[in-house]
């Protein structure tokens, strides 16, 4: 680094018990009076959507529901919901849901502010692939982002993943350029999130404060916002699974979420993501899921390269615990924790335990290193060997 830190900030973000219920008066405020509101099919059945159809409509903002959102987004369906985009006339996005709503949200703004013609592929940050220029915030429609898990972090982040089902691959798009207009964060949206989705989204959001804590891109500025998130996540993601309407625990997780989002968008992640890119694409595993197989093993690898700052995470998320000799012993502890942690919540700990054929991990090895930029912040040094023994350890 030649003494330059580059941060990206989130814009205007609301949160907390109610705070979805703003929506109306946010788009209004805007001097938008037709909304696109996106979500999926789940959202829509839990009800979660009535009060803000309803702050909408006390707002007078006319809203065209598109509810065709996919689960891991792919090319086709982020085409389809720009098209619909276009035919209903709105001026803005309202994207509600889980990473899945918000992705789609934002790679939809760059086709909507790009040339007619592009295609969301040509966005791609892909390794070795030159990306298509992001549009400029003002071509494209404002996106007011309401997440309804706490994990992606999506709607404090300029990024979104999405699936090329031809290639069997991830890959990212977005620039500074795509941070969402308005966050609205609200715990009580989080209240019905199932127990097994409660536990592999708030594993996500850890991996994202402990990645971005190592990352060969870490800025002091974030460090003691990092170092929050993980303790609100060590003292309150175990009673968000198993007490799922403990608004107290809700609320700690979405900050802790939202701080994991912050995190990365200017530190970024490491190989952890790299690796469980690949476990989704080829063998459909839950992101956060995929995160808690690969997580452990990968902080222990990478130990030895910063010890002290994995010392630091093993402190904020079990200092009751935290044995108070060596430097090596308390960076290690911090793997313990996470290990613990993943038990406590009911995630597996094995790659074989969640269902994935050992067969293709000489594959994942491969499309991880050649073609996830993620490793590239890693700690530690890393290449394909040393990625196919992570999966193999972790098989
Ligand atoms: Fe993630």
């Amino acid at each position: 680094m030649a003494g330059i830190s580059t941060y990206l900030w989130p814009g205007q973000v609301h949160i907390g018990a109610g705070a979805a219920k703003l929506v109306g008066a946010q788009v209004q405020a805007l001097g938008i009076s037709h909304a696109f509101l996106m979500t999926d099919p789940g959202i829509l059945a839990l009800g979660l959507l009535d009060p803000l159809m309803q702050s909408l409509a006390d707002a007078g903002v006319h809203v065209t529901r598109y509810d065709d959102v996919i689960p891991n987004p792919d090319i086709e369906s982020v085409h389809r919901a720009a098209k619909a985009y276009h035919l209903c006339g709105a001026e803005s996005i309202v994207g509600v849901g889980g990473g899945s709503a918000l992705d789609t949200a934002k790679a939809m703004r760059l086709l909507l502010g790009g040339p007619n013609d592009a295609g969301i592929s040509e966005y791609s940050t892909r390794l070795g692939a030159e990306a298509r220029p992001a549009p400029q915030v003002c071509d494209m429609p404002a996106l007011i982002a309401i997440p309804t898990t706490a994990g992606t972090g999506s709607e404090v982040t300029p990024w979104a993943v999405i699936t090329d089902k031809k290639e069997k691959a991830k890959f990212g798009v977005g620039t500074g350029n795509l941070l969402p207009t308005i966050a609205l964060i609200d715990p009580e949206l989080t209240l019905s999130l199932p127990p097994d989705l409660t536990a592999a989204t708030g594993i996500d959001a850890l991996s994202h404060l402990i990645e971005a804590y190592v990352s060969t891109n870490h800025q002091a500025a974030l460090d003691p916002l990092i170092l929050r998130g993980i303790e609100l996540i060590g003292q309150h993601l175990r009673e968000a699974v198993h007490q799922p309407d403990n608004l107290h625990a809700r609320t700690a997780m979405v900050e802790a979420a939202m701080l994991g989002g912050i995190a990365i968008s200017s530190n970024w992640l490491g190989a952890c993501h790299a690796l469980a890119h690949q476990l989704s694409s080829f063998a459909d595993l839950h992101h956060g899921v995929a995160i808690a197989v690969m997580l452990p093993g990968q902080m222990a690898n990478n130990l030895s390269e910063t010890p002290e700052r994995y010392a630091d995470i093993g402190q904020a998320l079990e200092p009751q615990l935290m044995p108070g000799n060596t430097v090596s012993k308390r960076g290690a502890h911090a793997v313990k924790a996470v290990r613990r942690l993943i038990g406590d919540i009911g995630l597996p700990a094995r790659l074989g335990d969640a269902g994935v054929d050992q067969s293709l991990i000489p594959a994942m090895a491969s499309s991880a290193y050649l073609k996830d930029f993620n490793w590239t912040t890693n700690p530690r040094a890393i290449d394909q060997v040393a990625m196919q023994q992570l999966y193999d350890e972790a098989y």
